[in-house]
């Protein structure tokens, strides 16, 4: 299959492009459109075959379950057999937007979807080019993010395109997207909130809506003694293709004892770094201090390093405090062995 790339505008998408687009999901094909977060990999949430497509084309273990893409509430219920108080004000507060919900499954959601769970995972993008995707095809759309399964997330379409080049059938190209990191998942599904994975909305917002009594810390326990609440909490999870490394310090000395004339290092430090040396050993991108322009651009950068023949990239560890925690989530799953 080759893969056909078409522009799109990122505010005001052409009609001619999306129907184009549409037209391949609903005979059951992929295609890969930006979101406001990252790149989704979409097919029609309720065509199984479509959804195994998915599957295949990223390489994914059958045991991680995708998110299904609606454009309203109305839609999200019609996925679900309960749509709880808590669900109706995050839905309130931060639909359309990166924030994702897992509901326990309606029977007609294919099982391929949720991994053979009770639970489904649902989001309303606020991508105006998802979104007009969604409606022209006129059925939910499952899609997870656009890239190989454990490697970095595609903040731009270039990056699909590497990625996934001949196993996706068309890439709608619009441009980078805002936030940068995948959505926040919530599981509303039990007694208690749990956030399965950090993201843009992050913890402090989520209790102001939720209450504080969020289910945050037993997850890593449980995702590490095997039982998977979220694939997504794997420990080695959105990996370059090369180690990578955290430094408290800028990591200079370290960079610098590790490259060598045809060892290539890559080197992320914070904010502005004395102009560097050495352009044969060391790949330096500084990364900037305020934490959401950091996450818009972590990704990119990554996969600048990756293509730029780096063997390892060391990244200054980021500050501390609630707007960074979804990026040390990644940071740390990325460095993981
Ligand atoms: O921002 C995003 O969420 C992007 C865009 C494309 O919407 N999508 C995305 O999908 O990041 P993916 O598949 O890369 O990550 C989905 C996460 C995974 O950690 C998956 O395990 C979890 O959501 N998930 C999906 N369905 C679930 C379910 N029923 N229960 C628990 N976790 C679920
Ligand atoms: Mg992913």
């Amino acid at each position: 299959m080759s893969t056909v790339v078409l522009t799109i505008d990122p505010r005001e998408p052409q009609a001619a492009v999306i129907e184009q687009a549409a037209v391949v999901l609903r005979r059951g094909g992929l295609v890969a459109f930006p979101t406001e977060t990252v790149y989704g990999l979409g097919a029609d949430a309720l065509n199984a075959d479509a959804v195994h497509g998915i599957f295949a084309a990223k390489g994914r273990p059958a045991n991680n379950p995708v998110i299904v893409h609606v454009n309203d509430v109305a839609a999200a219920r019609e996925l679900t057999t309960a749509w709880p108080e808590t669900a109706a004000r995050c839905a309130a507060r931060w639909w359309p937007g990166p924030l994702t919900l897992v509901l326990p499954k309606a029977a007609h959601v294919p099982s391929v979807v949720t991994a053979g769970g009770p639970t489904v995972a649902i989001r309303v993008p606020a991508h105006p080019v998802a979104r007009a995707l969604i409606a022209a095809a006129g059925r939910p759309l499952a899609a997870p993010s656009a890239n190989p399964s454990l490697r970095v997330s595609a903040t731009w379409a270039e990056h699909v395109v590497h990625g996934l080049n001949g196993r996706v059938e068309m890439v709608l190209d619009g441009g980078p997207t805002r936030d940068g990191l995948e959505s926040t998942v919530v599981d509303l599904s039990g007694p208690t909130p749990r956030v399965l994975r950090p993201g843009p909305i992050s913890l402090d917002e989520l209790r102001e809506v939720l209450g504080p009594n969020l289910d945050t810390l037993e997850l890593q326990a449980s995702a590490e003694s095997g039982a998977l609440p979220s694939p997504g909490l794997l420990k080695k999870h959105y990996s370059p293709t090369v180690p990578l490394r955290l430094t408290d310090d800028d990591g200079a000395k370290l960079v610098d004892s590790l490259a060598a004339p045809g060892r290539k290092i890559g080197w992320l430090p914070l904010g502005d770094v004395a102009p560097l040396h050495d352009a044969t050993r060391i790949v330096c991108l500084p990364l900037p201090r305020e934490p959401a322009e950091y996450a818009r651009r972590l990704y990119a950068t990554l996969h600048a390093c990756e293509r730029s023949g780096v063997v390892e990239i060391v990244v200054q560890r980021p500050p501390t405090g609630p707007a960074w925690s979804a990026i040390h989530d990644r940071l740390s799953r990325a460095a993981a062995e």
